[in-house]
């Protein structure tokens, strides 16, 4: 299932995010985009909408929610991080990791 959000009108910002099921977690929310108009950045925007994503991910059923942060990009790290959204365990203190290659259909 996808689903999104909203900041506005006018339109200020959007999230995108997706649910799937997983055999251990059950449902797992994937912020697949997070977007906030260039002259609105750095006024708490992107933050209220990652929050009410979260909100709205635990509403619909999900019991973890993911998002997908580019190693050199410690903005964002540091953006997610502040949200107890972190790429290290915080049990194990392990480096989380995603393999991927593309898959050609016949
Ligand atoms: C990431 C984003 C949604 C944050 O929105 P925002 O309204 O500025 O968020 P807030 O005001 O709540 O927080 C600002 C923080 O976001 C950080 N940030 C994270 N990613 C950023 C990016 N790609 N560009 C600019 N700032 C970013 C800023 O550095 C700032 O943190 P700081 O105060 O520690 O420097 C916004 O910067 C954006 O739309 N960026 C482009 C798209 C993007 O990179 N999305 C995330 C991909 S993982």
């Amino acid at each position: 299932m996808t689903f999104g959000i909203v900041a506005g009108p006018p339109t200020k910002g959007l999230g995108l995010l997706t649910l799937r099921t997983n055999v251990w977690s059950g449902t797992i929310a994937l912020l697949d985009e997070l977007y906030v108009e260039p002259t609105r950045r750095s006024a708490g925007l992107g933050s209220d909408l990652l929050e009410l994503a979260l909100e709205e991910a635990g509403r619909r059923g999900a019991t973890e929610f993911e998002v997908e942060v580019d190693e050199p990009d410690t903005d964002a790290q540091r953006f997610y991080a502040r949200h107890s959204l972190s790429v290290i365990d915080p049990e194990s203190g392990d480096h989380a990791f995603i393999a991927r290659r593309q898959i050609t259909n016949p």
